[in-house]
C-alpha cells in the first residue's frame, strides 16, 4: 500500500482524493479491543507503558482505516509532570487534588524537562513512527493552556467554571502567572513530541468556548499564538481545536494555526464566512449521528463533504470524540463512506 499521505498534504491546504479522516477518541472504549487491554491496565498505566500506548494507538488504523494516527495519551499528562496530583476515577473522570486556588500553590508547580519526566510519551512516539512507517502519519497533541488551567483549578471536571473565572477576574496576576508556566511546559513539551517524530500537532482547548468573545482573546488565544509561534519553526502542521468556539472563529483565525477544528454545531459553511477560506478545515460531525441508520448516515456526511469543499480544503473528524455508546461498526461505516463519497 506504501505511506499514506493525504491527512500531510490537506494540513498544508492541499485538496485531497479521497477526503482524509480520522476521529478524536478513535481509540478508546467503544473498541472491545481497547476494553480487552484497558482490562488489564488503568487508563494511566497505558498512558505510561510505551507498548501499550502503542498497540491502542494502532487498533483504529488496522480497524478502521483512519487516514492519521493520534497518540495515545491525555492531556492531563503534562500537568501530572508539573508536580500536580492526577488521578483517574472510576464514573467521575479525572480529578486533580488538591486544586489550585492561590498564588503560593505556584510552589507545587514547576517547568518540565521533557526527556526525563514524560519519557514515556517521547518512546510511543518513537515506537509508533516505526510501526507507521509503512501506513499514515502520527498526531501528536496538547492541551491549551486555558483549558489545562481550569482543570487544575477546578480539580477536575466542572459545569460552572466559577473558579477558574474567579480567578481569571479577582486574581488576574495570579492567573497570568500560571498561564505563562502552563505555556512555557507546553511549548516545551510538544518541541520534544515532535522531535521524537509528531508529524502534525492538534492542541486542545475544550473549555475555552465558555468565554466571551473579549476574555477569549486574553485568557486563551493568547497563549495558543504564543505556542503555535514557537513552533512555526518545526515545520509540521499546527490544529487548533476550540470546542463550543462557534463565536470566536474569527479569532481563532488569528492564532497562526494551520488548520481549524470545527465542532458540530457551526455548520462549515457558517464557519468559513468568519474564518475565509485560506486555511484548511477539520471536521465536524455531530458523534451522535452515527446512530443514524446508514442511508442517513451517508446524507449527513455528504452535506459535510460539499461544504467542506468550498474551503481551502477538508479533513473529515467528528466535532468531539467518538462516544464510549457507538457500535464500533457504525465508526467503521461512516469511515468507508467518507472515502467512497470523496473519491
Ligand atoms: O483521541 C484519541 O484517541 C487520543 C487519546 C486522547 C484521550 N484523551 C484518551 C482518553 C486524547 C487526544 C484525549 C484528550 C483529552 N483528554 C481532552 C481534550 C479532548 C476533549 O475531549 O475535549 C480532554 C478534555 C481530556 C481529559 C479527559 N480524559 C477526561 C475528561 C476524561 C474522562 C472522560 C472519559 O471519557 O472517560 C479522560 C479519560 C480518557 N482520555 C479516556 C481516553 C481513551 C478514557 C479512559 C478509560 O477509562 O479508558
Amino acid at each position: 500500500m506504501g505511506f499514506n499521505d493525504n491527512f500531510l498534504k490537506a494540513c498544508m491546504g492541499e485538496k485531497t482524493t479521497p477526503v482524509p479522516v480520522w476521529f478524536m477518541r478513535q481509540a478508546g472504549r467503544y473498541l472491545p479491543e481497547y476494553q480487552e487491554i484497558r482490562g488489564k491496565a488503568d487508563f494511566l498505566t497505558m498512558c505510561k507503558t510505551p507498548e501499550l500506548a502503542a498497540e491502542v494507538t494502532l487498533q483504529p488504523v488496522d480497524l478502521l482505516g483512519v487516514d492519521a494516527a493520534i497518540l495515545f495519551s491525555d492531556i492531563l499528562i503534562p500537568l501530572e509532570a508539573m508536580g500536580a496530583n492526577l488521578s483517574f476515577v472510576e464514573g467521575k473522570g479525572p480529578v486533580l487534588e488538591p486544586p489550585f486556588r492561590h498564588e503560593d500553590d505556584l510552589k507545587r508547580l514547576h517547568l518540565i524537562e521533557p526527556q526525563k519526566d514524560v519519557s514515556f510519551v517521547l518512546e510511543t512516539i518513537k515506537i509508533l513512527r516505526r510501526e507507521l512507517s509503512e501506513k499514515v502519519p502520527l498526531i501528536g497533541f496538547a492541551g491549551a493552556p486555558f483549558t489545562l488551567a481550569t482543570y487544575l483549578v477546578e480539580g477536575g471536571t466542572t459545569k460552572s467554571f466559577v473558579n477558574i473565572k474567579r480567578m481569571l477576574f479577582s486574581a488576574p496576576d495570579t492567573f497570568r502567572k500560571l498561564l505563562d508556566l502552563i505555556t512555557e511546559v507546553t511549548i516545551s513539551y510538544l518541541s520534544a513530541q515532535i522531535d521524537a517524530g509528531a508529524q502534525a500537532i492538534q492542541l486542545f482547548d475544550t473549555w475555552a468556548g465558555i468565554l466571551t468573545r473579549h476574555d477569549f482573546k486574553d485568557a486563551a488565544l493568547l497563549y495558543a499564538r504564543r505556542i503555535f509561534n514557537a513552533l512555526k519553526s518545526k515545520n509540521v502542521p499546527l490544529i487548533y481545536f476550540v470546542f463550543n468556539g462557534g463565536h470566536l472563529l474569527d479569532l481563532i483565525r488569528l492564532s497562526g494555526a494551520n488548520v481549524i477544528g470545527l465542532d458540530w454545531r457551526t455548520d462549515i459553511e457558517t464557519a468559513l464566512k468568519l474564518i475565509g477560506n485560506d486555511v484548511t478545515i477539520q471536521g465536524n460531525l455531530d458523534p451522535c449521528l452515527l446512530f443514524l441508520p446508514e442511508e442517513r448516515l451517508r446524507d449527513r456526511i455528504s452535506q459535510i463533504l460539499y461544504q467542506g469543499y468550498v474551503a481551502k480544503s477538508h479533513i473529515f473528524n467528528l466535532g468531539h470524540g467518538v462516544l464510549p455508546e457507538i457500535p464500533p461498526e457504525k465508526v467503521k461505516l461512516a469511515i468507508d463512506i467518507i472515502h467512497e463519497l470523496s473519491r
